[in-house]
């Protein structure tokens, strides 16, 4: 068999090792993913997904929708529909983004399988082998697995409580211009932040797109949280105030549910023609049958107030998770969010939440090591905690475990090594520090 390409996809077992094409090296299975499958088991408490909690969604509400689509417009339900989404549906989108400060044409809007889909069309659009993409580090696992699958360089910008630090962000931007390279876009989740659970500031956010703007780099804003606030709204996003510069990505699936599939991309006129003829290359059409369930779910259920249970519902855990850390852990530092799924804790310099995980697992609690959320083998001393399905209760319990793995681990390296005491975890963290200056 002939070798085509050095691709390191799959392993010398398989008949087609050697005729994989390069890109497919990028994707590679998490090396935690197995530990997940037991993690998954009932007894454990998973404190590591990012599903929402779609049992506060009445299923009543989608029953009607489907039933109602499937009598009103059953034939069109079923068939392929257009590239760019259901019509209507692309007009309602436009609702849901006006609450975050957005104006917008529904011309503009792609429909796509879920905003995964979209960040892949985005992808594949602009990235060649040896691009570079900016993005917060640490940032979101998946759209990290497709740039590294169109063989782009991740090149992740510090953020702190305030999200991602704009002078960092210059600096970075000054360095790989000097070194001749091709910055393609930055990708930035400016609210409620997966993983760190922090949101950019009003000024950071204009102060963002004028480097982006003044360095000719196209901003690719991912915000599949920002309805899910607890206290006060995050800012309006990025898109509100700028057209050309920004593809801002949405999603239905954590205001109301995955399973759906169905997200979209808003772009500047140019760059949203070439993603619907990517959305046809690549599925023809995206399901007309959910897409018009969501647009009859929108038109007769009172969707603003269920994402206002689904607020509450995360508000609550997301309580039960800080006060769990404040009694179970409080030499530790985490980041308390405003919104969305996610805790970004920074443990004791000594450990390491890669090598813990399995320790965690066998004491029944999981979650997810923060090396996965950096392409450069960051993230160590780092764990995001997900408060978005387990009960309260469980979260409490949760805690409880790994508090106890986490002093035993201590205890294993103060008697190895005399330096595991929770007293002497120094704060060298980037987030739960003082305010900087953001003037
Ligand atoms: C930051 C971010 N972007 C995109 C997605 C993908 O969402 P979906 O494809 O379900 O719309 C997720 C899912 O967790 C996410 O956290």
């Amino acid at each position: 068999m002939t070798k085509q390409g050095s691709s390191q996809a799959g392993n010398n077992l398989d008949p087609w090792y050697h005729h994989y094409a390069e890109r497919a090296g990028g994707l590679r299975a998490s090396e935690v993913r197995a530990l997940f499958a037991v993690a998954s088991r009932p007894e454990v408490v998973s404190l590591a997904g990012g599903m929402p909690y779609v049992a506060a969604l009445p299923q009543d509400l989608v029953i009607n929708a489907m039933e109602s689509v499937m009598r009103k417009q059953g034939a069109t339900a079923m068939q392929y529909g257009s590239g760019q989404g259901v019509p209507v549906l692309r007009e309602q989108i436009l609702e849901v983004m006006a609450l975050e400060g957005i104006k917008a044409h529904a011309d503009d809007v792609v429909v796509t399988t879920g905003s995964q889909h979209a960040l892949e069309l985005v992808s594949k659009l602009f990235l060649n082998p040896g691009d570079v993409v900016l993005s917060e580090g640490p940032s979101y696992v998946t759209a990290l697995v497709i740039f590294r699958s169109y063989q782009a360089d991740v090149e992740h910008v510090p953020m702190d409580d305030y999200g991602l630090i704009p002078e960092a962000l210059r600096e970075h931007i000054a360095r790989l211009k000097a070194a001749g390279r091709n910055i393609k876009f930055l990708y930035t989740i400016p609210s409620f932040h997966n993983p760190a659970g922090v949101t950019l500031t009003w000024e950071r956010r204009l102060e963002i797109l004028e480097i982006c703007r003044d360095n000719n780099i196209l901003v690719l804003e991912d915000n599949p949280y920002g309805l899910l606030y607890f206290d006060r709204p995050a800012p309006d996003a990025m898109r509100s105030v700028e057209r050309d510069g920004v593809v801002y990505l949405g999603t239905f699936s954590k205001t109301l549910a995955p399973g759906f599939r169905v997200g979209w991309a808003l772009a500047p006129h140019a760059i949203r023609e070439k993603l619907v003829l990517a959305n046809e290359a690549a599925v023809l059409s995206p399901s007309s049958f959910t897409q018009l369930i969501i647009s009859e779910y929108l038109s007769t259920a009172d969707w603003k107030g269920q994402i206002n249970t689904f607020r509450g519902v995360y508000h609550e855990r997301k309580n039960a998770m800080i006060a769990a850390l404040d009694e179970y852990l409080p030499e530790l530092t985490w980041t308390n969010p405003n919104g969305g799924f996610y805790v970004w804790v920074t443990l004791p310099e000594q450990l390491d939440s890669k090598a813990m995980l399995p320790r965690a697992v066998k004491e029944l609690v999981a979650y997810t090591p923060g090396t996965a959320f950096f392409s450069d083998g960051e993230g160590r001393q780092n764990m995001r905690l997900s408060f978005c399905y387990p009960t309260p209760e469980n979260i409490r319990v949760g805690i409880r475990r790994l508090a106890t793995v986490i002093r035993g681990e201590l205890d294993l390296l103060d008697t190895f090594a005399g330096t595991g005491s929770l007293d002497s975890h120094r704060d060298n963290r980037r987030f739960g520090a003082p305010p900087p200056d953001i003037s």
